[in-house]
């Protein structure tokens, strides 16, 4: 079993749904509207978890009600949360509008997360004794740095999710074994994706794509009925890192699996596959991976 850390986001997810999203001074009408757990890190912690890894997250709530929650979240799932600070104020929250074709637009508050500036020696024992540590861009670039830093020396891999894009130090890049990027963030990044040694492209409905010391190749689109694609690239990230000990093509296999199986029901992290549900769709697709099944999955 992978042992993962996540140093990461956690948001409460206030979503709206609307037959289309509203142009720019546009109201329109909605038609419902629900909280749900989510931010970038927590649904790649709980994706990687629910796929068979042990996972520690390390991050930031707030002390407003949505912070209680987003801790009981965690709990839920068995997610280590020894580095879960609580801070004074608001708790990350994002504000998302699924339109009827499941497709979605996000602004993210950081609120707490934005409050991640110091890993204590207890995290940083974490990230030592983790096979992976997976960040994303939803918390302060000097603490991904600082973590980022401290896995390599450790002998940790780093597996990073630039997202959202922003620009980080080419001294965190030199740190970076795996990236996952979508289809924009890889034209944006083209350089600094050029110095890491596994780049994993997104392409949505249309699969995923690997390229490093394995050679290049495409894993197609697993056909679903799309609800909600919010936290599928989460979910991707999250899948691939459980599986990443088995090779670039079988974590590719369980990641766009449990990619498409997240976009089937709505929200971020309740739609999140676990071990058993991505197997059955493995094994019926004759997919590898179909012999790695975790005995609790
Ligand atoms: O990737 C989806 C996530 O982005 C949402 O859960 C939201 O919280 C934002 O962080």
């Amino acid at each position: 079993m992978a042992r993962i850390a996540v140093v990461g986001s956690i948001n409460m997810d206030l979503v709206t749904r609307t037959p289309r999203r509203p142009r720019p001074g546009e109201t329109i009408l909605g038609t419902s509207f629900e909280s749900v757990p989510g931010g970038k890190g927590a649904n790649q912690a709980i994706a990687a978890g629910r796929a068979g890894a042990r996972v520690d997250f390390i991050g930031a709530i707030g002390t407003d009600v949505f912070g209680t929650a987003l801790r009981n979240v965690l709990a839920d799932n068995e997610i280590g949360a020894e580095g879960l600070r609580t801070i004074e104020g608001s708790s990350g929250i994002a504000a998302i509008v699924v339109d009827e074709s499941g497709e979605n637009s996000i602004i993210v508050v950081g609120g707490a997360n934005a409050a991640l500036t110091d890993l204590t020696a207890a995290d940083l024992a974490i990230i030592a004794e983790a096979d992976i540590l997976l960040c994303q861009l939803e918390i302060p670039v000097d603490t991904v740095t600082a973590a980022a830093r401290h896995a390599r020396s450790n002998g940790t891999l780093v597996l990073l999710n630039p997202s959202p894009a922003r620009p980080l130090p080419a001294s965190t890049w030199s740190t970076v074994d795996i990236a996952v990027v979508n289809e924009g963030e890889a034209a944006q990044l083209d350089s600094e994706l050029g110095g890491v040694a596994h780049v994993l492209t997104t392409r949505g409905g249309s699969g995923a794509s690997y390229r490093g010391p394995e050679g290049d190749f495409h894993h197609p689109g697993v056909p679903v009925a799309v609800v909600d694609t919010t936290g599928a690239g989460d979910t991707f990230t999250g899948a691939l890192a459980a599986h990443w000990h088995e090779g670039p093509e079988t974590a590719l296999a369980w990641a766009c699996t449990a990619g498409a199986l997240a976009t089937t029901a709505f929200g971020a992290t309740a739609a999140i596959p676990t071990a058993a549900e991505i197997t059955r769709v493995l094994r019926d697709r004759g997919e590898p991976g179909t012999t790695s099944v975790p005995a609790n999955g």
